[in-house]
């Protein structure tokens, strides 16, 4: 029994030391203050489980569903036999899940280009760089109308046309909701093969359906490993006592800091590139679920905490002084590696000179480590709140871990905070105004109230 309970650990562990009053001072708290905050939890808990469990959101639904996975594997690995490159066109949740997902874990020879982004300059310089002949092309847009998306989608038709004949159909592919929407319409039209975000899942928790799945099956990654290690910190969340339990603990952390010491800025600081696409899929998931005017009750609250990433070690030389000096408004986040995929020897060379003589020897890996605990000491020692997450290894099954874990944590920090971590109508309303400005039909009146907007600016120098 405990050989069983014990396999079932989750590898991922947190360490919140740096959130202590007797490492910190005045800016922690005492251990006593934050196992009562964690289980004062319950009430919260029992309000995300009653959602979860009614099907109001799916994002952790989806970790069961082994046919949409099955499906997810099948259509990546059929773009794969097609392709070298596969060309995904989305923007928001939407992209920056299938971005983390391959720079943390793609080691094959294939490589997606993303087009998130609708600078010209940009997109002309990714369909440059990339060989039309041995491209396939996902479209991905949950609302299955975002500008962005569907400007680029028309662009990288021609762009594919050009390159394949009118048999470029077979190698597209479209994600988006299962009923509705003009992606949808499209694909039909067109005869590309399309895949489902489930309607309870919005985009930027979406990364672990077919959104995620497919450009990681194209790419090779472990899907079931990612699924299982999703799955296997689930169990974690909910079965763990809350001051066990690294998802109370990491929401509660951070919603004390926030309301109680105004740390209003969190900090993702990992010390691996290849968690740095993995840190900016954090911030959205962080500030579009937090970032609120309203509650539930529909009282104006503004609340939110800023996300922010950097990477050890370049940015110590960048923004660490800030965050060590500054204004005491932030709280650092670590993501911690153990193992390296690889390590490089440092040669013992001019052992001579004090600079050198003591690296000679030693890996560049362990000076990374060495310069993260330098930076959490540092923290720490000027009164900063820290907290770490140590991860052995990238792998598929420890990515999934942390996937799932910041999107409990989010989620239930949304409870704590008593707002909707699952909608976007600041998100919304800027959409709508693009679609005015740029002529979309039904948006008329919204353009002429922008209209008279713009022209009421004065303050141009
Ligand atoms: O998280 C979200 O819901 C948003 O960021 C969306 O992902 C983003 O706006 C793109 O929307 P869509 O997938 O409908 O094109």
């Amino acid at each position: 029994m405990a050989a069983r309970r014990k396999a079932s650990l989750p590898r991922v562990s947190l360490d919140y030391t740096g959130c202590l009053s007797d490492r910190i001072g005045a800016a922690g708290f005492t251990r006593q203050q934050i196992e009562r905050s964690a289980a004062g939890t319950r009430a919260h808990l029992k309000r995300l489980r009653r959602g979860l469990d009614a099907g109001r959101w799916g994002f952790e639904a989806i970790l069961d569903d082994a046919n949409a996975a099955a499906d997810a594997q099948r259509e990546g690995r059929r773009l794969g036999r097609l392709a070298q490159t596969l060309v995904v066109d989305g923007i928001g949740g939407s992209a920056l899940g299938p971005l983390a997902l391959e720079s943390a874990l793609a080691a094959g020879p294939r490589r997606l280009t993303i087009l998130d982004n609708v600078d010209p300059e940009l997109v002309y310089r990714q369909l440059h760089g990339t060989e039309a002949a041995r491209a396939a092309a996902l479209v991905i847009t949950k609302s299955g109308s975002t500008a962005e998306t569907m400007a680029n989608l028309l662009v990288l038709l021609e762009w594919m046309e050009r390159a394949h004949g009118p048999r470029h159909a077979q190698r597209w592919s479209a994600i988006t909701d299962p009923a509705k929407g003009d992606l949808l319409k499209l694909a039909r039209r067109l005869g590309f093969s399309t895949l489902a975000v489930p309607a309870n899942v919005g985009g930027r928790f979406s990364v672990l359906t077919a959104v995620g799945l497919v450009p990681a099956a194209f790419l090779g990654i472990d899907l079931e490993g990612l699924l299982a290690g999703a799955r296997a910190m689930r169990d974690h969340c909910w079965s763990a006592p809350p001051t066990r339990n690294m998802g109370v603990m990491g929401a509660v952390l951070l919603w004390q800091l926030a309301t109680r010491r105004g740390r209003n800025i969190q900090v993702l600081m990992p010390y691996a590139g290849r968690l740095v696409a993995f840190a900016d899929w954090y911030k959205q998931l962080w500030a579009e679920s937090l970032g609120k005017r309203l509650n539930r009750r529909g009282r104006t609250v503004e609340t939110g905490q800023t996300p922010v990433t950097a990477l050890g070690a370049t940015d110590q030389h960048s923004q660490v002084q800030l965050y060590v000096e500054g204004p005491h408004d932030k709280v650092v986040t670590f993501l911690e590696l153990e193992h390296y995929r690889r390590d490089v020897r440092i040669p013992r060379l001019h052992a001579d000179l004090d600079s050198t003589g003591y690296l000679g020897g030693r890996t560049l890996g362990q000076l990374l480590k060495a310069e993260k605990l330098g930076t959490e000491v540092a923290l720490s020692a000027a009164g900063r709140p820290n907290f770490t997450y140590r991860l052995p290894r990238i792998s598929a099954h420890v990515l999934g871990q942390l996937i799932y874990l910041f999107e409990f944590q989010t989620a239930l920090s949304g409870e704590l905070y008593g707002i909707d971590a699952f909608d976007q109508p600041g998100v919304e309303a800027g959409k709508l105004a693009a679609y005015a400005l740029m002529g979309r039909p039904g948006f008329e009146r919204d353009a002429r109230r922008l209209e008279r907007e713009l022209a009421r600016r004065r303050a141009i120098i």
